[in-house]
């Protein structure tokens, strides 16, 4: 029988440990300590669980001031989260950008295990932690250095652009990483007619539709858009005629061309706060417009996303147990640092002439 071992050793009582070294009841004081953030996530939470989130975003704000600590969190995690830790806000590149110009000594990475490993190829000498390391993603684990290798030796002189969606190792053996924000102008940018593009089939057949270049990619997808259809597309429509609906770039290309809008996490919540239409409908992952409506009034946010299970594997509880035990700190081998590090740079410093 195979025996699968779990690095994770699950901490069941962590609560129970956690509340013997910090108070968390939810008293009077705690409850107007935190009335502001309460008023911008109301609506999406259940009232019940504010007297359980309300004493744990106090005790993290106050930890990881004495720490020195920053919480960088992707557009994708809960309200709680977003409104109630974070320090900074974004999409990948944002996040990728913003962890160049961090001062505290320790970064808390509330996203995913790619955008943790990103933070850390920008800041070798800091300590990168994230709350839970399972929370991976459909797209990093779709391919490996070998794979890019073996495409390179078929397309010799094609260069490599890699999603940032990717591990330390993908990353090490890439020419030039991007993002959903800025994929279309690197891949213009590269040199050749011919550009590896990797691991999203649909990122990369959505590029493919803007350029001229021939776009060679991979079968990797992510799990959480490559479900919506041109079908649900259509459902929408006739079931909010008025609505504008808008969609990730990770969606397949059918779906795509149905919709008002596409861009990245940022580039949609900066569409939806320009554009202001009266009922939009934000085909991605469900927090999007959770967080985006307390920051965006006259604008009414209609359902039609799915939940990324490995963005949910974070939660005040784990980020309150990740500040105070330093777990679980990212690691990335030294041979891996410096041409990992290389590709994410190229992209940053790419991005910075675009400004
Ligand atoms: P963004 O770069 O648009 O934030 O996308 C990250 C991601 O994982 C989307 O699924
Ligand atoms: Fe990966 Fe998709 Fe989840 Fe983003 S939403 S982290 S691409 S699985």
């Amino acid at each position: 029988m195979v025996q699968l071992i779990n690095a994770i050793t699950p901490v069941k009582d962590a609560r129970e440990i956690l509340a013997q070294n910090y108070d968390l009841k939810f008293t009077k004081a705690v409850e107007s300590e935190t009335a502001d953030v309460f008023e911008r996530v109301r609506d999406k939470i259940a009232e019940v669980e504010w007297p359980f989130f309300a004493p744990l975003i106090l005790q993290i704000n106050k930890l990881k001031r004495e720490k020195d600590a920053v919480i960088l969190a992707h557009n994708y995690q809960t309200p709680q989260i977003y409104h109630g830790v974070a320090d900074i806000v974004g999409d990948s590149l944002q996040l990728a950008v913003e962890a160049t110009k961090v001062k505290q000594s320790t970064i808390v990475q509330c996203g995913v295990h790619f955008m943790a490993e990103t933070s850390k190829l920008l800041n070798p000498e800091k300590t990168v932690l994230i709350p839970d390391s399972r929370a991976g993603c459909s797209l990093a684990s779709s391919i490996t250095p070998e794979d890019v290798l073996a495409m390179r030796a078929q397309y010799p002189g094609a260069p490599v652009v890699t999603y940032v969606n990717t591990s330390a190792a993908v990353k090490a053996v890439t020419d030039v990483c991007c993002t959903s924000s800025n994929a279309l102008d690197i891949v213009n940018a590269v040199e050749g007619d011919e550009v590896i593009m990797i691991p999203d089939q649909y990122l990369a057949q959505n590029t493919a539709k803007k350029t001229k270049k021939r776009i060679i990619t991979w079968a990797g997808a992510c799990e959480v858009h490559e479900t919506f259809t041109a079908a649900d597309i259509e459902e929408l429509r006739s079931a909010y005629p008025n609505a504008k609906i808008i969609a990730h770039p990770e969606c397949p290309p059918d779906v795509i061309e149905a919709v008002d809008f596409s861009g990245s996490t940022a580039g949609m919540i900066n569409w939806v706060k320009t554009e202001k239409p009266p009922k939009v409908v934000m085909v991605t992952e469900c927090s999007m417009s959770d967080n985006v409506a307390s920051e965006t009034t006259g604008v009414e946010f209609l359902r039609g996303c799915n939940i990324c299970p490995h963005m949910k594997r974070i939660n005040l509880e784990n980020i309150l147990w990740s500040l105070h035990t330093g777990t679980e700190e990212i690691v990335v081998a030294p041979e891996l640092m410096e041409p990992a590090r290389a590709a994410v740079e190229r992209m940053i410093a790419f991005s910075d002439k675009g400004d």
